[in-house]
């Protein structure tokens, strides 16, 4: 089993990214038996599909390393690099370009969604983002790929290519990757609203937990968490009206590494008097050691970029024999 995964550099990350996407990863690096491993990557290059600024996209890539890396991603385990570093994942972009047909992408629902009317004013890398998706996959024959819903139709197209490309070339090049079900991510909400999505561009910082909140920051932010006046019920399903309670008792949840009936079990029938601060004591619990990590590898970059290095060629003598096949394939 090998599972290669991506993520967008992205700075001041918070307590959403934390159980919704890194944590996730995290499980999975200690979910490898012998012989199997994980790959994940900073999608550098990806971030260009967008207007970037460049000092911003580099210190979001070193920011991100080090909240993985405080979060627990172990480089002697789990392969972390950034994909720019690693030069094989752009060669075979542009040779798996000549294979992916213009419709194939053209169908694509997020290109559909992102480009607007025409596309006319898109960047060429929002539209062939998937087929950089591809490589990034298949360059490591990757066997399984952990996929949301909204990625389920590019890993289908990261197959076709492979399939087209196997079958056009006469070779038995391309492993087809699976998609790689994990525990559904919890979707955490905004302190402040419900039916708003934790976010760092929400433009209240007492909205969200961000990774790098003191103690005292993080006790007063869930504080001020918006609740009602009941107390809480004695199932989770009761709270299916109660947004904000529903979401904090889902953060306790996530965090406690409970399920959200056994957090019920234990606070039904109590108020918020008594909930918000177990959850501040346990929320300072989990996230206090992951700050003073992050704290001080943000203090040292160099190291930072040092794992990120390592990674990088650890990545690229993987990504290698099948670079070079590819190229032989195709006749360069
Ligand atoms: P933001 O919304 O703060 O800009 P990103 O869009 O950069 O976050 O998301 C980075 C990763 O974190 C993605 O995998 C995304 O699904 C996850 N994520 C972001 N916000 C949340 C949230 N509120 N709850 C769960 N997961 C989240
Ligand atoms: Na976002």
């Amino acid at each position: 089993m090998r599972v290669v995964s991506g993520i967008q550099p992205t700075g001041n990350l918070h307590l959403g990214n934390y159980l919704g996407a890194i944590k996730q990863w995290v499980a999975m690096q200690d979910a490898m038996g012998p012989g199997e491993e994980c790959l994940f990557f900073l999608a550098d290059l990806h971030a260009l599909s967008q207007p970037v600024v460049a000092a911003e996209l580099t210190s979001n890539s070193i920011e991100m390393a080090a909240t993985l890396l405080a979060c627990g991603i172990d480089p002697d385990r789990a392969i972390l690099f950034n994909q720019a570093r690693v030069p094989a994942h752009s060669e075979l972009a542009w040779i798996l370009g000549g294979t992916a047909r213009m419709g194939w992408l053209n169908r694509m629902t997020q290109w559909k969604d992102k480009a607007g009317k025409s596309g006319e004013s898109q960047s060429v890398d929002l539209f062939t983002y998937p087929v950089l998706q591809a490589a990034d996959v298949l360059l490591y024959q990757a066997t399984h790929v952990p996929v949301g819903d909204d990625q389920k139709q590019h890993l289908e197209l990261a197959r076709d290519i492979a399939t087209k490309f196997n079958n056009d070339f006469g070779v038995e090049l391309f492993t087809l990757p699976e998609p790689f079900i994990s525990k559904a991510a919890p979707r955490i909400m905004s302190l402040r609203d419900g039916s708003a999505k934790m976010s760092k561009s929400d433009p209240s910082d007492g909205s969200r937990v961000n990774l790098v909140d003191s103690d005292d920051l993080i006790v007063q932010k869930l504080k001020k968490a918006k609740t009602d006046p009941e107390p809480l019920p004695a199932t989770f399903a009761e709270l299916a009206d109660r947004p904000e309670a529903r979401n904090l008792v889902v953060i306790y949840s996530a965090l406690a590494g409970i399920t959200t009936d056994a957090v019920m079990a234990e606070y039904g029938g109590k108020g918020f008097g008594v909930f918000k601060p177990a959850l501040a004591d346990l929320t300072v619990a989990m996230l206090g050691p992951i700050r003073d990590r992050l704290t001080a590898l943000l203090d040292d970059r160099a190291a930072v970029s040092g794992a990120l290095a390592k990674g990088g060629a650890r990545a690229a003598a993987i990504a290698a024999p099948t670079l070079a096949a590819a190229q032989r394939a195709v006749g360069l």
